[in-house]
Parts: C-alpha cells; sequence; structure tokens
C-alpha cells in the first residue's frame, strides 16, 4: 500500500513486516537526513566511494547518497525482494538521481551510467555479505525493517562481518538508536555516535570504522 508521508514523499507500507520502507515523518527526507548526508560528509574528500546498501528496498537512501556525491561511486545493494522493482515503479520521489533506479528490474539488476555502477543482489543479506569482499565499502546504507520485525540483521555477528567488509576510516550510518543495536555495533568494534535527529523519534547512528 502506498503512504504520502509528512514531506509529501511517496513511500510504501509492507504488510508483511507491518513496516514502511521509510519514515512516516519525511521519506526523503530521512534518506537525506539520517543516512546519505552524515555518511556523504564523512567521505566528500575521497575520488572513488564503494557503497554498501544493506537493504536496499525502494532505493531511496542510495539515490540520496548519489545526489550528494559527484565522484565515481559504486553501489552494492541487497534486498530479497524482487517485488522491490514494481514498487520503484509506482513511486516517483525527487531525487535527480531517481531515473537510475528505475532501470533496474529483475532481469537488469545492473546500471552503468557516468561514473555510478549500482549492482542489485536479490538473496538474503546475512547470507550475501558472507561473500563479499573483505575492506572494500567506504560507506554502508544499513537500512532494513526494525530491530523488533528483522532481528536476525541487527545481531553483533551481522555488524562484526559487516565491520570486515569495510575499509579504515569508512562510515556506517543507520535510522535506529536502540540501545541493543548501538551495544552490538560497538562490540563488532565500531565508533558509535549519535547521528541527526530528524522527525519525532531519537537520533539517528553513525558507526565508524577507524
Ligand atoms: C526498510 S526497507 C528498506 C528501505 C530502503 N532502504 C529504501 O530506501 O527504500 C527494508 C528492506 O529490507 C528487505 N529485507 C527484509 N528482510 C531481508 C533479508 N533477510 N535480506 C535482504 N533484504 C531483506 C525488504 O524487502 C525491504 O525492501
Amino acid at each position: 500500500m502506498k503512504i504520502i508521508t509528512q514531506d509529501n514523499s511517496e513511500t510504501f507500507f509492507n504488510k508483511k513486516f507491518n513496516e514502511s520502507y521509510k519514515s512516516n515523518t519525511g521519506a526523503v527526507q530521512e534518506a537525506f537526513e539520517k543516512f546519505a548526508k552524515p555518511a556523504f560528509e564523512f567521505v566528500k574528500n575521497k575520488k572513488e566511494i564503494n557503497v554498501l546498501d544493506f537493504c536496499f528496498g525502494l532505493g531511496y537512501t542510495t539515490s540520496a547518497f548519489l545526489d550528494l556525491a559527484n565522484c565515481k561511486i559504486s553501489v552494492t545493494g541487497i534486498d530479497n525482494d524482487d517485488n522491490i522493482f514494481d514498487l520503484i515503479k509506482q513511486v516517483n520521489p525527487e531525487f535527480k538521481k531517481y531515473k537510475l533506479i528505475k532501470k533496474l528490474n529483475k532481469n537488469n539488476l545492473t546500471v552503468f551510467e557516468g561514473n555510478i555502477h549500482i549492482k542489485i543482489i536479490l538473496d538474503d543479506a546475512v547470507k550475501v555479505i558472507d561473500s563479499l569482499p573483505e575492506n572494500f565499502f567506504d560507506v554502508v546504507l544499513f537500512d532494513p525493517f526494525s530491530p523488533k520485525a528483522c532481528p536476525e540483521l541487527w545481531t553483533g555477528e551481522v555488524f562484526k562481518r559487516i565491520f570486515a567488509l569495510m575499509k579504515s576510516g569508512s562510515i556506517l550510518t543507520t535510522y535506529s538508536c536502540a540501545r541493543v543495536v548501538r551495544e552490538n555495533l560497538k562490540m563488532a568494534g565500531f565508533i558509535v555516535k549519535d547521528g541527526p535527529l530528524v522527525g519525532r523519534r531519537g537520533p539517528s547512528t553513525i558507526a565508524e570504522k577507524k
């Protein structure tokens, strides 16, 4: 079911998980403020950026990041639901680069345009991270459904594996500030900080790999 969030941008409500893909306080706003801006601020001097989008969904988090950056970017997006491509067709968020996301479909999981490369892996995220290269990613946009709805994606083991995939001097951003999430991130080796406070809930979380 499509919903209009408080910044007038659209997203979908997922009945299976009983949650929306992005915050009701503003789908596009959340993508920029909680994910893309703090991540980009951290890596803005790099000439080449490898991004892991952990739970790609409608691709809003990736799009917000692409709109901020102007260098060579390679995005690896993971999602286990091939229905996302039908949902992507039905939304028109105001990202400059959303036209790239719209080119993706079940039979076309990669897009190359200019200095941007996007590759989607359609499988369970816990399984996929085992096969990705270590010391490779500069940015991780971590956006599963909530720790209540998907606890298996927010564990210390998952964060440890993601930590290994990241370069030193890299950053993970996520919307959740749940205590268990932050403890698991710290246990995995991250330095954990408050991210921006947007909407009505608590701050988001920024996790740095030194
Ligand atoms: C909160 S939504 C992601 C929103 C997305 N970042 C966006 O900008 O629209 C969570 C996504 O996780 C996916 N998902 C749920 N369980 C998963 C799993 N075990 N492995 C991979 N993806 C999963 C869902 O299909 C959904 O698209």
